[in-house]
């Protein structure tokens, strides 16, 4: 089978113990036939061009760092001040820099010298995300013919709002030089076609997802990631005695419900407006005070980009000030905590917590969804609020689906779920489960590299 080699801009290293399932389910496929993962090694260096190579357990990990203008122009500039706030369907927040975007394609073009040279006749090729969009051109123009697949794990913007996006003719045509072109649901698909057939002038050809753009023929599809359920679940099982931090934050609940929302630090994941929510949970439905916590777990993310530095001052003062107006000296409404915790200890908060509250603005799919589900007792599981802008809302009928701007009613769905009979909760979770487990991370890698194998080649 031919080799698979894996393109990010973060790569999972054997020595990171803090990886995820994504990360478990690449090193997975890449073990299966050996493979190469080629991305950013993490580091900031002002000699950036020089790959480090590391062999583990059958797989070469290459990495490169970069300069600080590369950092500053591709990754904190065009990367996470344009790409990321336009496919959040953030225009208004858009900073385009010419710059910047120079510095985006340079990094790219960068990129793909180093990768060509270690490119198999017959290799896999599977790129990852908004970081990389051009990789694929810039591999063609080297004379890569191998096949070449890209994922992208953000949501989609409706085709009208990638319009706003400087450049977005000649950067999103460089998607052509894929063979297949991945997005996680049927809406981003829909927003994915729209956006080559109404701007790119792209045609159908054979059939619905497959389209002819610059002479090319790449196949669109919806590719909805998953979790590992199995190592969610075994991380949830309690232990004998429990960990000393679980031990701990279950008895400093006593009694009292614990609601938990766990978040990288970002504007698209709705935070002041989950707080503003549970304020009115307090508000409305006084008979919880004193009964519930909201434990807000949002490590700090994209330090340098002002927006992430803005929106972690707003939550600061929110959380302030609701905890201000209902505190009790035995009592804090809102326990807010900016750190990172490993997968394993996230597990065990889930299955303590009788709400898990997931209200992204906009979202891809968003994993926390699933991994708060697939944490809970089977006996006496807790209940899933879900934002109906999260990709996973399109996929978990059973949660409590709500519209994270409407307090009331995001208050409300706190409450049916604080309150729901345990007949109920045990229906709705067994549903999603259903679903969860059809659609799990090795699933999700089997679809998408399935289809790029099979992708046959117009040459
Ligand atoms: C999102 C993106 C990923 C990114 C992650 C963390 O999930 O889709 O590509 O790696 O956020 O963000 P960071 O900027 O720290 O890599």
């Amino acid at each position: 089978m031919s080799r698979l080699v894996v393109v990010s801009n973060r790569v999972a290293l054997p020595e990171e113990t803090r990886a995820g399932g994504l990360a478990v389910a690449l090193t997975a496929a890449l073990a299966e036939q050996g493979g190469l993962w080629f991305g950013w090694s993490g580091r900031i260096g002002e000699l950036a061009h020089e790959v480090h190579e590391l062999e583990h357990g059958g797989i070469c990990y290459a990495t490169v760092d970069l300069t600080r203008a590369e950092h500053a122009g591709y990754y904190a500039g065009f990367a996470n001040r344009v790409l990321w706030p336009m496919l959040h369907n953030r225009p208004d927040l858009i900073d385009f820099d010419a710059a910047d975007y120079h510095t985006y394609r340079a990094v790219n073009r960068r990129w793909a010298e180093a990768l060509a040279q270690r490119l198999h006749a017959d290799d896999v090729v599977w790129v990852h995300d908004y970081h990389l969009i051009p990789l694929a051109a810039e591999l063609r123009a080297r004379g890569c013919g191998q096949r070449i697949g890209f994922f992208l794990h953000t949501g989609l913007a409706p085709a009208e709002l990638l319009r706003y996006m400087p450049r977005h003719r000649e950067l999103l045509a460089t998607l052509a030089d894929y063979d297949v072109v991945g997005v996680q649901t049927p809406r981003d698909l829909t927003a994915l076609r729209d956006y080559f057939r109404g701007t790119l002038g792209a045609h159908a050809a054979q059939h619905a997802n497959m389209i002819l753009a610059n002479g090319r023929r790449v196949h669109l599809d919806a590719y909805p990631i998953g979790i590992d359920v199995d190592a969610v679940r075994a991380g949830a099982l309690p232990r004998r005695g429990g960990t000393t931090s679980l031990r701990r934050l279950r008895a400093s609940l006593e009694d009292r419900a614990l609601i938990i929302g766990v978040d990288r630090l970002d504007y698209s994941k709705g935070l002041p407006q989950r707080l503003t929510s549970f304020g009115h949970l307090l508000e409305q439905f006084p008979q919880w005070r004193r009964r519930v916590s909201l434990l807000q777990i949002a490590p700090a993310s994209r330090g340098d980009v002002p927006e992430y530095r803005a929106i972690r001052r707003d939550l600061e003062r929110i959380a302030g000030h609701i905890n201000g107006r209902y505190a009790e000296p035995d009592w804090t409404p809102i326990r807010y905590v900016s750190r990172a915790f490993p997968q394993s200890a996230l597990c065990g908060y889930y299955r303590a917590a009788r709400v898990g509250l997931v209200t992204p603005l906009r979202d891809g799919m968003n994993l926390v969804a699933m991994e708060y589900l697939a944490s809970q007792d089977s006996e006496d599981p807790g209940v899933l609020v879900l934002s109906e802008f999260a990709g996973a809302a399109q996929q978990l009928d059973a949660a409590l689906c709500v519209n994270p701007l409407d307090h009331e009613a995001t208050a409300s769905a706190m409450n049916q779920a604080l309150a729901m009979p345990l007949d109920e909760r045990v229906a709705r979770w067994r549903d999603a489960m259903h679903v969860i487990a059809q659609s799990d991370i090795h699933h999700w890698r089997k679809h998408f590299l399935g289809a790029l194998r099979d992708f046959s080649h117009r040459r």
